[in-house]
């Protein structure tokens, strides 16, 4: 079964094939980034259009690489949310009329189930059951996942996600949008010299808080010269307790879980300081850890193939709505 994975549900216009036995077939992605980073950040009525402009290109282009045609498409999976509103209509209507087109069934696909399965694409896939820490631009979930579509929320973020708390922390410090990435880059060059809190550490539970380390870079900002060191320090302190509160709370969700394997993704799971400190903590822990490839933590089209493909094999399809939902919690998905 060859499934074709459409993601628009932000600034990446980005198609795949997935075949159900023989894995990743052809992938390909258009990054928004020049179009936003003047405005610092995503406008989404920009990335509706540019969505528009780049989405049938894309799939013909993937089709192209995978060497099928039309009719060798068995299936049509396309994120239907969480996202904008817009972007989400782009990729929903074009992959709903073409299924309809091709007279083959169509698939509404969770985002965040998507990046919660991207490691399944890797060589070594995870095994259920297991822990999942998603760390996206929208999302910081830790969740119990006992099989493709059985979740259950153990924690999320009160505030801003974890990469919501990148982007705005970079904006402070004067990167350009999208700042995570840039932010990690600069942090490499700091040093070990301001001390910023673990957020809601100190008290039970699997809850976080990301928007006071703001406040946090702002006082630290505030009371330098604001020398490029400096900023390189503050990236280094912030990026240092985002990776150990998380790293905290993911040791305290498998010993609560009683679970072996632990499981990061979302775009913030590519930051190398994550990584390296939950490999650490897991291998202490006697757990096994496993990330997509950093192409894939980042939101792409392959997780949505894959993910469509399950629940297509499933014999789950989507009738001939053009289902977006801007908002959706992940334990309304039907389990397989
Ligand atoms: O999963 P994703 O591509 O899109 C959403 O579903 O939100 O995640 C994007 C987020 C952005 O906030 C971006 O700054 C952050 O992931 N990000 C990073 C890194 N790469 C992407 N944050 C920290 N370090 C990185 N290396
Ligand atoms: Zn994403």
């Amino acid at each position: 079964m060859y499934v074709l994975g459409i993601e628009s549900s932000c600034d990446e216009t980005a198609v795949a094939v997935y075949h159900a036995t023989k894995g990743l077939i052809a992938h390909t992605l258009y990054s928004q980034i020049h179009t936003h980073s003047e405005y610092g950040g995503v406008v989404p009525e920009l990335a509706s259009r540019d969505h528009i402009r780049k989405l049938v290109p894309l799939i013909k282009s993937v089709l192209a690489d995978a060497d099928l045609q039309p009719n060798h498409i068995d299936g049509i999976a396309y994120t239907a949310g969480p996202g904008l509103m817009g972007a989400l209509l782009v990729g929903a209507a074009t992959a709903r009329s073409l299924a309809w087109t091709w007279q083959i069934p169509a698939i509404a696909v969770h985002h965040m189930e998507g990046h919660l399965l991207a490691p399944m694409l890797e060589h070594r896939p995870p095994a259920f059951p297991f822990v999942a820490l998603l760390i996206s631009g929208g999302h910081t979930m830790l969740i119990e996942v006992r099989a493709i579509g059985k979740y259950h929320l153990l924690g999320e973020s009160l505030d801003d996600a974890a990469g919501e708390a990148f982007d705005k922390t970079a904006k402070m410090l004067g990167l350009d949008y999208p700042g995570g990435p840039k932010l990690a880059e600069l942090a490499s060059r700091g040093q070990d010299r301001f001390k910023f809190p673990r957020p809601m550490t100190d008290r039970p539970g699997l809850e976080f808080s990301f928007s006071g380390l703001k406040t946090f870079t702002l006082n630290a900002l505030h009371a330098t010269e604001q020398t490029a060191q400096d900023k390189a320090d503050i990236a280094f302190a912030f990026q240092r307790a985002v990776a150990e509160t998380l790293n905290i709370k993911c040791k305290r969700a498998l010993q609560q879980t009683q679970l072996k394997t632990l499981v990061v993704a979302g775009g913030v799971s590519a930051n190398q300081e994550i990584r390296r400190q939950l490999q650490q903590m897991t291998s202490k822990e006697g757990a096994e850890i496993y990330f997509p490839r950093p192409e894939f933590c980042t939101d792409n089209g392959a997780m949505i193939a894959y993910a469509g493909c399950q629940r297509l094999l499933a014999g789950q399809t989507q009738n001939l709505e053009i289902f977006a939902r801007p908002r959706w919690p992940m334990n309304q998905l039907p389990s397989l």
